[in-house]
């Protein structure tokens, strides 16, 4: 086999919270009167929570202290995580759930590498708890993707090189932060049409093609 383990980007990879992330982030905004649209919901992709607060405020004429936006990215969670909490497994794919099985039982090691601090909960969610070998999320990194920081600590949480490790992901930021790690990549949707990524899938059952 090509590579011996594959690191998986969470959202809009294995399910999609984009539009939980716009609703909370929409109602935020609004609270402060600040213009916000599907468009610049876009950009927040793969970046972090306050990274994407910092995104949002472009459009604001008033400054925020360290301690307001922590308040704001305080409420958009609170609302984010209501929202979770009506996904069910039945939000993840069959085409996900079988293609995860599949690359499983050929042997090989499967991880999260996700900016989000909400993975366990959204892989609770959605019927995932304990099924990855390791996951490396917005609770153990420093620096957000584009740095490669959140793969190269998912490798090493599954004792991989990165060059033994397929990181498959949505955002461009993502597939930067996998060329800045030194990993192949794939790509859907976003990450596909850059054209950076090592592979631009159609849909996430082409990984078996990739990977076995
Ligand atoms: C990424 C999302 O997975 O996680 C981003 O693509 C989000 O849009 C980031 O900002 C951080 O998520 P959370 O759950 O920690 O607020
Ligand atoms: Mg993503």
């Amino acid at each position: 086999m090509k590579y011996q383990g594959v690191i998986f980007d969470l959202d809009g990879v294995l399910c999609f919270t984009d539009k939980y992330h716009y609703k909370a982030w929409k109602a935020v905004a609004d609270e402060i009167g600040v213009y916000f649209d599907e468009q610049i919901n876009n950009r927040l992709r793969g970046v972090s929570r306050m990274d994407s607060l910092d995104i949002i405020l472009e459009r604001s004429t008033k400054s925020y202290s360290a301690e307001e936006k922590m308040q704001l990215a305080e409420k958009k969670n609170d609302l984010y995580r209501a929202l979770l909490a009506d996904m069910t497994p039945a939000d993840l794919s069959d085409e996900v759930r079988d293609t995860l099985n599949a690359l499983k039982k050929a042997g090989l090691k499967l991880a999260i590498g996700s900016s989000s601090k909400n993975t366990k909960f959204i892989l609770e969610r959605i019927g995932l708890n304990g099924f990855f070998d390791a996951i490396s999320d917005g609770t153990n990194i420093s620096r957000s993707k584009p740095d490669p920081q959140v793969f190269t600590m998912a490798a090493e949480f599954i004792a991989l090189p990165p060059t033994a490790c397929l990181v498959v992901e949505d955002a461009e930021a993502g597939i930067k932060a996998a060329i800045g790690g030194g990993f192949d990549s794939a790509g859907l949707g976003e990450a596909a049409a850059c054209g950076k990524a090592t592979y631009a899938m159609h849909s996430f059952k082409d990984l078996l093609g990739i990977c076995l």
